[in-house]
């Protein structure tokens, strides 16, 4: 092992349990946190579009990205616990390199919630000058973002750790890494095609009230959805490109698991594609829920790349201690029950 990486601590129960909880939860995280960056980007157009129809989609957005922003938030705990159980060694070393910009998440994204809530509360009064104050939050929102890659980048790569020799402030970002902004702009560009399926999706919803606000609405999400998906193939082939050989080749035949999990990620794409321009949104969503949970896929077997010389799985010693495990659950499946009646709660209060 090299001498730069921590020893991993012991853990209370096999891995699998952690990382199946790691892989169902995170895709969770990406949905909320699509929705939301998706959502500001249409009530932006809108907003900006100005006419009356442009201006109340932009309203009815308004009132929902601070929920999604709390569901993101809330989503981001659980698979945050689960890496730091399995990669805490990795994600404790590299969050401390750059600390600084790590702990700035948090101010900077109550001063995003606020602004966007602003946005909601003031929406008339602030008339034009919303469209500011809204493009604020957003920015802050894809920082958090960008510092979250960062990290998910910088934790893979111990070879880069010895910078902290040179620059011990915690302002380090992981920038010399060529891969940083082609997977940065592919979970911006490709979340915000989601983001835009969700307002298609919301679409239906307003559209029980207000048919021709509803039927806006579907048609920008899904415009939005089809042009970013496009987009994305683009963003998605400089991501792979960029990959070092040896891990872009996991995908190519190397690791016949993760090319299946690509072969299939690529075949739902088109089929999401086929079925946004006949503008299905229920099962554009289906199919685009399963494509999240494959890249999700992808996205760990290339974590296993990076780090295979320096971590696998095996490595961690279990020292048995199952009632944590047990707690977790039962909380987990009350908490779902309880957010399942909130968000109930909360669209019957927008319906109203
Ligand atoms: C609300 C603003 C947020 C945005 C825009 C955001 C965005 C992102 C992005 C883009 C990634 C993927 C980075 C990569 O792999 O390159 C990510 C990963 C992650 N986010 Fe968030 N995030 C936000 C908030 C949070 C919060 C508040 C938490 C925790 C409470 C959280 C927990 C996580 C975790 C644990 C991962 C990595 C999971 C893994 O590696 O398996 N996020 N986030």
């Amino acid at each position: 092992m090299m001498p730069m990486v921590p020893t991993p601590d012991s853990i209370p129960t096999a891995w699998g349990y952690f990382q199946f909880f790691l892989l169902l939860t995170f895709p969770l995280h990406l949905f909320f946190m699509n929705a939301m960056i998706g959502s500001s980007v249409v009530a932006i157009y809108a907003h900006l579009k100005g006419d009356d129809e442009s201006k109340n989609l932009a309203y009815e957005l308004a009132k929902v990205i601070p929920l999604l922003i709390a569901l993101a938030v809330n989503f981001g705990v659980a698979p945050l616990l689960f890496v730091q159980v399995l990669y805490g060694h990795l994600i404790y070393s590299s969050s401390v390199l750059m600390g600084v910009f790590w702990i700035l998440i948090v101010p900077l994204l109550l001063i995003a919630y606020y602004a966007i809530y602003w946005y909601d509360f003031k929406f008339a009064s602030l008339g034009r000058a919303g469209i500011l104050v809204l493009s604020f939050g957003y920015l802050l929102l894809l920082i958090i973002g960008f510092f979250f890659s960062n990290n998910m980048t910088l934790m893979l790569q111990p070879e880069f750790w010895g910078a902290y020799l040179e620059n011990s402030s915690g302002t380090l970002l992981n920038s010399q890494d060529a891969v940083l902004w082609p997977r940065y702009l592919h979970f911006m560009v490709g979340g915000s095609a989601v983001g835009g399926l969700f307002v298609a999706l919301y679409g239906r919803f307003i559209a029980r009230r207000d048919p021709a606000l509803g039927d806006r609405a579907t048609a920008t999400g899904l415009k939005l959805f089809l042009v970013l998906t496009l987009v994305q193939i683009a963003v998605g082939v400089w991501f792979l490109i960029t990959l070092p050989r040896e891990h872009m080749l996991l995908f190519m035949g190397q690791n016949g698991l993760a090319t299946v999990c690509f072969l299939i990620a690529l075949l739902l794409v088109l089929m999401a594609l086929f079925t946004a321009f006949k503008k299905r949104v229920y099962l554009t969503t289906v199919i685009t829920a399963v494509l999240v949970y494959f890249m999700v896929f992808m996205r760990d077997f290339l974590r296993g790349g990076y780090l295979k010389d320096v971590f696998s799985m095996d490595m961690l010693q279990v020292l048995p201690e199952y009632s944590p495990m047990i707690f977790f659950v039962v909380n987990l499946v009350i908490g779902l029950i309880l957010i399942a009646w909130m968000v109930r709660a909360a669209f019957t209060r927008c319906e109203d």
